[in-house]
């Protein structure tokens, strides 16, 4: 009798922020930590990462702006950067992570058939890794995307200027996708709440987001294996119990 092969785990999606990779503040124990952590959680089940440019991408955009180079060249600037960081995780990761990230979806998809995790930067000019992971995760048909960013949760309004801000811990697509919406003009190098294309495309496939404080690494792995974590839940809960 033929033998039904068992089901495989949903993949997850993450999108670590350049700004959490690189801040001047032991990188490299970080870097160690991350990529142990996401080596172990990517053997368990499909994991694709991307990372972002943060400072770097920032201060080349800013040079070519200052050169006159258009906005498409100030993105692709951006992208090598962020596959410098993928290139850089990826290493550290080791096999079978792929050592030269895939630059399209299409490649990612297919290496994560047989490596897990696959670390990826950017795409194509026009939005950020954000988006990328976004996209990604819809392709995927991921159970959740995770975005490891520089700040601790979602608040109402600026908490370094506002002691009264209030810590979101839950909200719905709708607020959340109006709050990017009002966040962005979509300039490059400019720093998102969250990618606009990411956020719609999450949205329409109804796959939850989670965001957590990327240097807060048991946060970042409770995230990433569905369970309650410190940070902000957007469109839906967790969906594995703890
Ligand atoms: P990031 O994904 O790093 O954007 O891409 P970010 O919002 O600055 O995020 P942090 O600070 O790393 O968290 C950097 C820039 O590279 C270009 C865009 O100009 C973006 O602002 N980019 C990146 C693209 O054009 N396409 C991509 O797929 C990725």
């Amino acid at each position: 009798m033929p033998t039904r092969e068992p089901r495989t785990a949903r993949p997850v999606v993450v999108s670590i922020g350049g700004s959490v990779l690189l801040t001047g503040d032991d990188d490299v124990g970080y870097l160690d930590r991350l990529a142990a952590l996401l080596r172990r959680v990517g053997q368990e089940g499909p994991l694709a990462v991307t990372t972002g440019g943060g400072r770097t991408a920032r201060e080349y955009i800013g040079l070519g702006r200052k050169l006159e180079l258009t906005e498409v060249e100030l993105d692709e600037l951006g992208i090598e950067v962020t596959r410098l960081h993928a290139r850089l995780l990826a290493a550290r990761i080791g096999s079978p992570t792929p050592a030269h990230p895939p630059t399209t979806l299409r490649e990612v998809v297919h290496e994560l058939g047989r490596a897990s995790p696959v670390v990826l930067g950017g795409t194509e000019p026009g939005h950020t890794t954000d988006a990328v992971a976004a996209l990604l995760a819809v392709r995927l048909r991921a159970a959740r995307m995770v975005n490891a960013t520089n700040v601790d949760a979602l608040y109402d309004r600026d908490p370094r200027a506002y002691a009264d801000a209030h810590r979101i811990e839950k909200i719905p697509w709708t607020e959340f996708r109006a709050l990017v919406h009002g966040a962005a003009t979509g300039a490059a190098g400019e720093n998102f709440l969250f990618d606009r294309l990411g956020a719609d495309s999450l949205a329409r496939a109804g796959i939850p987001l989670a965001i957590v404080q990327g240097r807060n690494l048991p946060a970042l792995e409770a995230a990433l294996r569905g369970r309650p974590f410190d940070g902000t839940q957007v469109g839906g809960a967790p969906t594995t119990p703890p």
